[in-house]
């Protein structure tokens, strides 16, 4: 009935280090902890007496219609809590009616997903030292129907993730990046004492040199729409905005990069003020009810990525699970709706909250 409850039963089924891998974050993890604490200091102000008999949350992103402004967020590996992975994921948000950003760590490929569902897709990125890896990669996400490319900038170097050092956490070789050669993933296997196998392979891979000129490289190899997602400064979403990206995602990564890092909800006006309706602004972590969402949209998002709670639900039973946590949160938004008196996503403003 909840997202917690999905997290409960995910947590016994899923194997101890995989949990921590999930549900870790780095340093001590007050960024984590406080991305969700961040929604208990809002309240809402709700209206009466407002005609609530005709309600509508469908929204429309980057030539997609979507039953609801709400999205899978990219996120590794799905194979390591179900079998079929991101296959039965992107089911499942395609049975929910909603988008799901394909990690470039997926562990099934981009066609074979793209078969599955008609979700509308976008590719998350990772700016690897192997342009050409990159530039393949944007190319048959295009041919596969994939929507929009998503590149992840709050990672030159992976978050020090304490769960995963204790662990000498690495990945199992049956659940591979299959959308990378497998050169460039196989370090990530190499189980080390006392280190993130997942930290080293980022340190042998992406590119800790680029800077906002690089995108007009991606830019040449690919047409599709460009997000960015880490941005959490009015400065860094005016330089975006001045770089001619097509969106913004306001994320510290699930308190798994910079710990210490604002909280999402804390940088969203700020983002929302400094890019100025040039570009949708979408904002991800803590997200776990309709209330969530309708807290994130009122603070000026267009859309919301939820992550953790997507493999909680699909460790639980796949492609069905997933579309009854993501069809929860969206008949959440929609309750929170009628009862807050803003029948239309327009109607959610500043005004519907108070902090
Ligand atoms: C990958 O992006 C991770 O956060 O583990």
């Amino acid at each position: 009935l909840n997202a917690e409850e999905y997290e409960r039963r995910a947590r016994q089924l899923v194997p101890a280090a995989v949990w921590d891998y999930i549900a870790g974050g780095s340093g001590a993890e007050r960024t984590l902890a406080a991305n969700e604490l961040a929604f208990d200091r809002y309240q809402l102000r709700p209206r009466v007496l407002v005609d609530i008999s005709h309600r509508s949350i469908a929204t429309e992103l980057f030539g997609a219609t979507l039953a609801a402004p709400i999205g899978v967020a990219p996120t590794a590996y799905h194979r390591l809590v179900h079998p079929e992975g991101e296959v039965a994921t992107a089911r499942g948000a395609g049975l929910a009616g909603v988008f799901h950003v394909v990690s470039i760590f997926a562990s099934r490929s981009l066609e074979e997903i793209a078969a599955a569902t008609d979700a509308p897709l976008w590719l998350q990125l990772y700016w690897l030292r192997r342009r050409e890896v990159l530039a393949r990669l944007a190319g048959r996400a295009a041919d596969a129907g994939y929507r929009a490319l998503v590149l992840t900038v709050d990672t030159p170097v992976l978050g020090e993730r304490l769960r995963d050092v204790r662990n000498g956490f690495a990945l199992d070789p049956s659940i591979r990046a299959v959308n990378l050669d497998v050169e460039l993933t196989e370090t990530v296997h190499r189980k080390q004492e006392a280190a993130s196998a997942l930290a080293i392979h980022a340190g042998e891979t992406f590119d800790t040199a680029i800077t906002w000129a690089d995108l007009a490289w991606l830019r040449t190899v690919s047409s599709l729409p460009l997000l960015v997602k880490g941005i959490l400064t009015a400065e860094d979403a005016r330089l975006a905005v001045e770089h001619g990206v097509d969106g913004i995602v306001v994320s510290n990564h699930g308190g798994r990069q910079l710990d210490g890092a604002v909280t999402t909800l804390d940088a969203l006006p700020e983002v929302v003020a400094a890019a100025g309706g040039r570009c949708p602004v979408l904002v991800d972590g803590g997200i776990r009810s309709g209330t969530d969402v309708f807290v994130a949209l009122a603070l000026g998002a267009d859309a919301v990525l939820v992550g953790r709670p997507v493999l909680w639900a699909l460790a639980c039973g796949g492609d069905a699970e997933v579309a009854n946590l993501l069809g929860m949160l969206t008949r959440g938004l929609d309750h929170t709706m009628a009862l807050a008196g803003r029948p239309t996503l327009a109607s959610i403003d500043s005004s519907a909250v108070r902090r």
